[in-house]
C-alpha cells in the first residue's frame, strides 16, 4: 500500500487499506452499525469487509470502535493508538474553567514560541474535525517575530501597491496602515510573535464545508495552543483587508484569492489575567418543547 500522504491523498481516495484480524475480531458487527455510510457489511464468516470502499470517508470510526483492536486501517494497526481507557482526560470542571479563562491576547512577550512546541500542536491538527473528513486544509504559519516582520512587510506594501480605480482606500484602513508603516501602533497583528492562516481549497472534490472546516481548525488551534501556553488572538483585521484587497493574500502568503481561510495572532502573552469573565447572562439560549 502506497504511503498516504496530503498531496496523493485524493488519488488514493477510493482505495482504502481495511484489514481485520480473524483471531481477534468478535464479529460483534459495531464496527458495521457505526459506519456513517454504510460501508462495511458482514460477509457469511461474519467479518465486516469493504462492501463500497468508494464511500468510505476514512473517518476511522470502525478502527476506533472496535473493542478488541482487530481492525488495522490505512497501514495503522490498533496496537500503535492507546485505548482511551488508559488517556487522561480533564474533567469537566477543568474545561469550563478553561473555556472561561482563556482570552484573547493583544499584547505578546518578545520571545517566540518554542519551535518544537508549535509544530507538535500543528501535527495535531490533522485531528480536528472536518466536512465528510476532506481534510482538505493547508496551515500556513509564520511561527516567529523575523517571519512575521516579513509577513507585515509583505502585507504592507500590498496595501500601498493596491489600487482599485480611483477609489482611494478606506480610513480605516489607510490610517493604522500608514501609522504601522511609520513604526506606530499595530492594530491589524498585535505585534504577535506569530501568525497561523488556514485556509482550505474548495476545488479539492469532496470538500462541502470549507468555511466551517476553517473556522474549526483556528478554534482547535485556540485550544491546544492555550494548553501548551501560547497566547493567541483571532485576527478578524486579515480578512477585513482582504475584502477590501481581493489580491492580498496572493500576493503576501501565495494563497488563492478564493481560498476561504482565517488567521490567528499568536505568541507568548505578555499579559497574565486574574480572573475569568464572567458572561453566563448573556448566552442567548431558547429552549422548544
Ligand atoms: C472571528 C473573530 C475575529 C476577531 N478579530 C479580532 C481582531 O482582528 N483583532 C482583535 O484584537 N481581536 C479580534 N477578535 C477577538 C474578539 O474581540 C474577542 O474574542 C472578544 O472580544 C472576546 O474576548 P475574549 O476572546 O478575551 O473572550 C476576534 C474574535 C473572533 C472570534
Amino acid at each position: 500500500m502506497k504511503e498516504r500522504t496530503f498531496e496523493n491523498q485524493i488519488e488514493l481516495r477510493d482505495c482504502v487499506d481495511f484489514k481485520v484480524d480473524s483471531e481477534k475480531c468478535l464479529h460483534c458487527g459495531l464496527c458495521v452499525r457505526d459506519c456513517a455510510f454504510k460501508v462495511l457489511s458482514l460477509n457469511n464468516d461474519g467479518m465486516p469487509a469493504m462492501a463500497h470502499p468508494e464511500k468510505c470517508m476514512r473517518c476511522q470510526h470502525c478502527f476506533a470502535v472496535c473493542p478488541v483492536g482487530a481492525i488495522a486501517f490505512d497501514g495503522v494497526k490498533a496496537e500503535e493508538v492507546p485505548p482511551v481507557k488508559d488517556l487522561d482526560f480533564p474533567n469537566a470542571e477543568q474545561v469550563s474553567n478553561w473555556i472561561k479563562s482563556r482570552r484573547s491576547i493583544r499584547k505578546f512577550a518578545e520571545e517566540d514560541v518554542d519551535p518544537a512546541v508549535l509544530d507538535k500542536v500543528l501535527k495535531l491538527l490533522a485531528n480536528t474535525p472536518t466536512g465528510c473528513n476532506a481534510r482538505a486544509l493547508t496551515f500556513t504559519c509564520y511561527p516567529n517575530r523575523a517571519a512575521v516582520k516579513g509577513f507585515r512587510e509583505a502585507f504592507l506594501k500590498a496595501v500601498e501597491e493596491h489600487r482599485n480605480g480611483a477609489k482611494l482606500l478606506p480610513r480605516w484602513l489607510a490610517i493604522p496602515a500608514i501609522k504601522l508603516r511609520k513604526g506606530g501602533e499595530d492594530i491589524f497583528f498585535r505585534d504577535a510573535s506569530g501568525i497561523l492562516i488556514v485556509s482550505s481549497d474548495e476545488t479539492v472534490p469532496g470538500v462541502t464545508t470549507p468555511r466551517e472546516d476553517v473556522t474549526i481548525a483556528c478554534s482547535n488551534f485556540e485550544l491546544l495552543a492555550n494548553a501548551n501556553g501560547i497566547g493567541t488572538c483571532w485576527c478578524g483585521f486579515l480578512k477585513l483587508v482582504q475584502n477590501e484587497i481581493p489580491e492580498l493574500l496572493e500576493k503576501v502568503a501565495g494563497i488563492r484569492r478564493t481560498t476561504p481561510f482565517y488567521a490567528i495572532l499568536f505568541g507568548k502573552s505578555a499579559v497574565k489575567y486574574a480572573r475569568a469573565a464572567e458572561r453566563g447572562a448573556y448566552a442567548n439560549i431558547v429552549y422548544k418543547h
